[in-house]
């Protein structure tokens, strides 16, 4: 049994059609590896993208088993009482719901005295709607425009910032239960701040996320939260739905296996969002590392995240251009 099976659980066709998806769609992602193995070597496609799968997916789980190795052999964090029962949700439907004020009053001031309050200075500043208009290389992290048109996010988070996220993972006790249920130390690798507001036609469907095997993500909804006003819906592992309404509510989930959407705000609506992804790491020295738009582009596991990225690098699977980059 893989790490992967360890933390998620499965069947054995549910493993078989798991390493088959992610072995081509991390050969797909890591395009740039396969160009680097070259053409001249393996001159069919089929053969590149297993080899480079198999290659991918057998580092993942090096990683993921010596990432669990030294949680086990290391000091582990005790969830807190009041979100002891977090590891069982998670493990049983993939997704915990709180609300911010269950826990921890000072973490959560500490967030609207910084992320919040900067984000709202960004708001008055900015005109709305604003967004990138090209994927730009923005502190060593792919910065791409965000996916829909009627999302504006907060483009200058800081380091201390991004700690200050940190710091309410650990004052909530949600990095303890989510390390608890994953047996291994966590690192934040993305924090995004975002706007959702009414504009065109577009809103978020149902879908799943392609964060690196094993993440999580948090969203933090500011402020009162409802149907109407973007709610985040989630299908759970067992196809349980539930919409996240309510004041200052936090979600965790699995979100490369649990499916969710947020309809369009209403006219006048709009939503906000503290997000963070987080996943298996080795050091316990690591903090958040980076902030941006997109959780998925920025993520290269062939160098470290400590090391920003230099260059822009265009994805081409199987030779053919797609017009998108990654960042190496
Ligand atoms: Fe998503």
């Amino acid at each position: 049994m893989s790490g992967y099976e360890r933390a998620h659980g499965s069947n054995a066709i549910g493993r078989v059609l798991r390493a088959a998806f992610q072995a081509v769609g991390l050969a797909h992602y890591y395009a740039p590896l396969r160009e680097s193995l070259g053409r001249d070597k393996m001159h069919n496609p089929l053969l590149r993208v297993a080899f480079t799968g198999m290659i991918d997916f057998v580092l993942h789980e090096i990683y993921w088993i010596m990432a669990s190795a030294s949680y086990r052999l290391g000091r582990r964090p005790r969830p807190a009482p009041a979100i002891a029962g977090m590891i069982d949700q998670l493990t049983r439907s993939g997704h915990a719901v709180y609300s911010a004020r269950e826990f921890a009053p000072e973490a959560v001031k500490a967030l609207e005295e910084g992320l919040w309050r900067a984000f709202d200075a960004f708001q008055d500043r900015t005109p709305y709607g604003y967004r990138p208009k090209a994927p730009v290389l923005w502190k060593g992290m792919l910065c791409y425009p965000a996916v829909s048109e009627n999302q504006v996010h907060y483009d200058a988070i800081s380091q201390k910032e991004c700690e200050l996220v940190w710091d309410f993972l650990e004052e909530t006790g949600c990095r303890a239960a989510l390390e608890a249920r994953l047996k291994s130390r966590l690192s934040g690798f993305n924090v995004r701040v975002w706007r959702y507001f009414p504009r065109g036609a577009s809103s978020v469907r149902l879908h799943r996320d392609n964060l690196p095997p094993h993440a999580f993500k948090m969203m933090y909804f500011r402020g009162e939260v409802d149907e109407v006003g973007g709610a985040l819906k989630v299908r759970g592992y067992g196809g349980e739905e539930r919409t996240v309404e309510g004041r200052d509510q936090i979600i965790i989930f699995d979100a490369n296996r649990v499916y969710h959407e947020s309809r369009n705000p209403a006219p006048g609506r709009h939503r906000d969002c503290i997000e963070v992804c987080l996943m298996p790491e080795l050091s316990p020295s690591r903090r958040v590392q980076y902030s941006g738009f997109e959780a998925e582009h920025p993520y290269n596991p062939f160098k470290s995240w400590q090391v920003p990225a230099r260059e822009l690098v265009p994805l081409r699977p199987f030779g053919r251009p797609t017009g998108r980059l990654i960042a190496v």
